[in-house]
C-alpha cells in the first residue's frame, strides 16, 4: 500500500547502467532488471540515474563542468551534445517502463534547473509534483545545467537528490537509495591487516573521518566517492536515511525499495 505523501529517491548510478570505460554502452541486463525491480516494488518513487559512459566522457572532451571556456573548441556544441547523450540514454530506460505498460515520464534537469549565482532555482520542480499525483515515475537524470550568467556546468544525479530533499514540500523524503556497483563504502579497517571492510553501518557525523579504501577511480567528472560523501552528509541534515546498495545483486533494489534486510551500508541520522 503505497502511503500518499512519502517518496523514496533512488539514484541508479552511472556506472551500474553503463560500462564507464566503453562510450555509450548500456548493460542491458543490469538495466532491465532494474526497471523490473522498481516496477515489482510499486512504491511511490522519483528515480535519478547518473551519466555514466553517456555523461563523463563527453564532458570531459568539452570540460562542461568548468564552465563556459572560449578557448576550448566547438565547447558549446559539445554542452549540447552532451545533454544530447544523456537524453538518449534516459530514453532507452524510459522506454523499458512503457515496454512494461509502467507510466514513467521523462524530465529533463536542464529545463527545469538553472543556476543563479551557483545557487540552483528550484522554481519548476512542481512539475515533479504534478506528475507524483497522477501516480507517474518521474524519471530524472545528471544533464548539463545553464545559468544566468552566461555560463554553465553538470548538475549531477547527487545535486539533483539535493535540490529535491530540500524543495519537495508536499512529499516528505522517507529514504534515499544509491545503486552502485558495490556493496557501499570500503573502508580501510587496522583491525583486519589493512584488508578493506564493508561499512555495514555509519553515522552521519563520521562521514568525514572515513578512511576510504582506494578501489580505484573511473573517470568521472561530478566527484566521485568523496564527492558523493557531500552529499550524503548534506541529505542527512534532512533527517533522511541514506542507503548505498549493490544493484548487481539479485533483488537488491527490490529489497531496499520494500526495506527488507539486505548487506549494503546504511547512513544513520545522529539525533
Ligand atoms: C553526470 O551525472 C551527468 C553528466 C556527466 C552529464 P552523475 O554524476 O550523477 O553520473 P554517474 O552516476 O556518476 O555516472
Amino acid at each position: 500500500m503505497k502511503d500518499k505523501n512519502k517518496i523514496i529517491l533512488l539514484k541508479l548510478g552511472g556506472g551500474l547502467l553503463t560500462d564507464k570505460n566503453k562510450p555509450f554502452s548500456i548493460r542491458e541486463e543490469v538495466a532491465k532488471s532494474a526497471v523490473q525491480q522498481i516496477i515489482d516494488a510499486d512504491e511511490k518513487v522519483i528515480l535519478i540515474h547518473g551519466g555514466g559512459s553517456f555523461g563523463h566522457p563527453l564532458a570531459k572532451q568539452y570540460s562542461i563542468s568548468k564552465g563556459l571556456n572560449p578557448s576550448i573548441e566547438n565547447q558549446i556544441f559539445g554542452l549540447t551534445q552532451t545533454h544530447q547523450s544523456m537524453n538518449k540514454f534516459n530514453s532507452y530506460l524510459i522506454n523499458l517502463f512503457l515496454e512494461k505498460k509502467y507510466p514513467a515520464l521523462s524530465i529533463q534537469a536542464s529545463s527545469i534547473f538553472i543556476k543563479d549565482s551557483h545557487k540552483i532555482s528550484t522554481y519548476s520542480i512542481e512539475i515533479i509534483k504534478a506528475a507524483l499525483d497522477l501516480n507517474i515515475l518521474p524519471i530524472l537524470y545528471g544533464d548539463i545545467i545553464l545559468d544566468k550568467q552566461g555560463s554553465f556546468s553538470i548538475i549531477s544525479g547527487d545535486q539533483i537528490i539535493l535540490e529535491l530533499c530540500e524543495n519537495l514540500k508536499k512529499y516528505s523524503v522517507s529514504k534515499v537509495i544509491f545503486t552502485m556497483e558495490t556493496d557501499g563504502i570500503y573502508i580501510n579497517d587496522k583491525d583486519t591487516n589493512g584488508e578493506c571492510t564493508l561499512a555495514t553501518e555509519c553515522n552521519s557525523d563520521e562521514l568525514d573521518s572515513l578512511n576510504l579504501a582506494n578501489l580505484g577511480q573511473k573517470i568521472d567528472v561530478t566527484g566521485g566517492i568523496k564527492g558523493k560523501l557531500n552529499f550524503i552528509k548534506q541529505i542527512c541534515t534532512y533527517n533522511i536515511p541514506v542507503q548505498l546498495i549493490n544493484g548487481l545483486k539479485e533483488g537488491y533494489i527490490y529489497k531496499s525499495l520494500k526495506n527488507q534486510n539486505i548487506n549494503c551500508t546504511n547512513i544513520l541520522i545522529n539525533k
